[in-house]
């Protein structure tokens, strides 16, 4: 007889591999399948895998796995994508957590409601987009975000959280904090501001525009433009395993920044409106020499210094060694702590 479809969709010893974009090999002791809230709230309340610690598993582009995982991994499968309403200042938008976030973009595009198009190419999911803020050139999630649905892995409650409520920093959101673990982003509802205004601020649009003599593109250009950008020095986790940057890019004083200037003319940072200043760390990195370099079966990319590779059959540990190394270097050359950017399991 087949299982009713309420059931949960569980697996036992499930190789992570093919589940996170660096292509790590670790093995899920227990593995389940979320298709819906319904799916989550059956887990809270399972005798077993209910008081069980949880690992939640979105698109696996963000995350390093250094070894087997024996909390329960909650893989989020859940999908859906619709218009929520029309406003006069606004298109709201929902997906559920299990989109894949490249996807939605692009669709978002051809129904004719723009905004995302800076965020175009994003390895990962829907759900796991507001966990780490994401952002790329001159956008962050948080500029479009309406309100998410999430259900508490404890008490198997719906709620509804507000971009307030999300504590949205760099790269940084309640999700990687007090929530951590302990609810499961269900839906994502976006904010697409009426009129449509393009983000145009960023050096490398401006790059775009200079060469292509188009000073007004609309948002299917700007989204052209970024995947073309992305393509040329992102690495596809596709073809080559890796999650994205792999370390923040640090603030420092600006005394600090003044200090390193003195020696490093060169180094590219941004000032910030509280006169702190953001430093590349990609720029940090290439500057002690580690671009396209290769320890054991992991790298840097030749084309990005801020993004680790798996060179092929690389294992967690490995990446971690050299992200140390990585450190140490920064460290004794800049005296600057770089911080990863993924979650370290
Ligand atoms: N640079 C170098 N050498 C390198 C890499 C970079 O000199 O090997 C220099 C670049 O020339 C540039 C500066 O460093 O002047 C900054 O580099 P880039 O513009 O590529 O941006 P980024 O700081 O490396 C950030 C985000 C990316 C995002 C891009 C575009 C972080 C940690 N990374 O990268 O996000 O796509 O800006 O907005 O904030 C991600 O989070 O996974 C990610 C890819």
């Amino acid at each position: 007889m087949s299982p009713p479809t309420t059931a949960l969709q569980v697996q036992q010893r499930a190789s992570l591999r093919d589940f996170n974009t660096f292509g790590l090999p670790a093995v899920a002791a227990t593995l389940v399948r979320i298709a819906s809230a319904a799916d989550v709230r059956r887990v809270v309340d399972h005798p077993t895998f209910g008081p069980a610690p949880k690992f939640v598993l979105g698109g696996g582009s963000n995350v390093v796995l250094t070894r087997d995982v024996a909390a329960v991994v909650l893989k989020i499968e859940i999908p859906g994508r619709r218009l929520v309403r029309e406003d006069a200042d606004a298109w709201i938008v929902e997906a559920g957590a299990g989109e894949p976030w490249a996807d939605f973009v692009a669709w978002t595009l051809d129904q004719g409601w723009p905004g995302l198009e800076n965020l175009a190419l994003i390895p990962g999911s829907v759900g796991a987009s507001p966990v780490q803020n994401i952002g790329a050139y001159g956008v962050e999630l948080k500029d479009r975000f309406d309100a998410l649905d999430a259900v508490d892995l404890v008490t198997g409650r719906s709620v509804t959280l507000t971009a307030a409520e999300c504590h949205f920093g760099y790269r940084d959101s309640i999700f990687k904090g007090l929530l951590a673990g302990k609810s499961v982003i269900t839906q994502v509802r976006f904010r697409l501001p009426r009129p449509w205004r393009p983000a145009l601020g960023y050096l490398e649009l401006e790059r775009k525009m200079a060469e292509t003599g188009n000073a007004t593109p609309d948002a299917r250009t700007i989204f052209d433009w970024i995947c073309a950008v992305r393509r040329a020095k992102l690495p596809d986790p596709a073809v080559i395993g890796n999650a994205g940057s792999f370390f923040k890019n640090p603030v420092v004083s600006a005394e600090q920044c003044r200090d390193i200037i003195g020696r490093d003319p060169e180094i590219v940072h941004y000032p910030l409106p509280d006169g702190s200043v953001k430093l590349a760390a990609g720029w940090l990195i290439d500057a002690c020499g580690w671009k396209g370099k290769t320890v054991g079966h992991a790298g840097v990319y030749d084309k990005q210094a801020l993004v680790l590779v798996n060179r092929g059959g690389a294992s967690g540990a490995e990446v971690m060694t050299l992200a140390r190394a990585i450190q140490e270097s920064v460290y004794g050359r800049f005296g600057i702590r770089l911080e990863p950017e993924p979650v370290i399991y």
